[in-house]
């Protein structure tokens, strides 16, 4: 047993800020992809889009992954399209349970409105931006989640506490 919880789900559900609460509840570490990134490359993922492409950005989460095979009793969030590719997926798996986060359309452009460090969103039409990938990625988030956790109406604390009873009750 790894011990590990992977989060995974589109830009704006609350991975991060749960990933901190689960952390911080469960006593585990914490590991957020875009994070590694942007430290082991010293800049952000809008620079890495805007000067390397989004391929680049991509091998670089793989890259990630394969470097944290090891990692145990860690909480890891992970960018929105970290699983499009799947051996990522595979890596993944091989990590700990997949808990997808959803929310609805109109939460997650209310959560991102003031928000331009996701450059697949930046411009004019964010709505329709976050409704059009939705609707490419959402059949592919369900079906490698293990665990489906709806946060367009919960706190972060209700999501934790419903991510921990999930694990415990798996782990009996
Ligand atoms: C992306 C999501 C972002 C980040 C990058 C691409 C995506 O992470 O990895 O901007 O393709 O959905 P968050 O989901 O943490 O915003």
């Amino acid at each position: 047993m790894r011990n590990n919880i992977i989060l995974i789900g589109f830009m704006g559900v609350g991975k991060t800020e749960v990933a901190k609460g689960l952390a911080e509840s469960l006593n585990m570490g914490i590991i957020d992809t875009d994070m590694e990134i942007e430290r082991e490359q010293g800049r952000t993922v809008s620079q890495i889009f805007s000067e390397d492409g989004e391929k680049r950005f991509r091998d670089m989460e793989s890259d990630l992954l394969r470097k944290l095979s090891n990692a145990k009793k860690h909480v890891i969030s992970t960018g929105g399209g970290i699983v499009l590719r799947d051996g990522n997926v595979k890596m993944l798996k091989a990590l700990g349970p997949l808990v997808l986060l959803v929310s609805n359309p109109e939460v997650i452009e209310k959560r991102l409105s003031k928000n331009s460090d996701r450059p697949l969103l930046a411009g004019e039409n964010k709505g329709q931006k976050i409704r059009e990938m939705l609707a490419k990625r959402e059949h592919i988030y369900n079906s490698v989640a293990d665990l489906v956790v709806d946060t367009s109406d919960l706190s972060i604390d209700e999501a934790v506490k419903k991510i921990k009873d999930h694990v415990k009750g798996a782990k009996k």
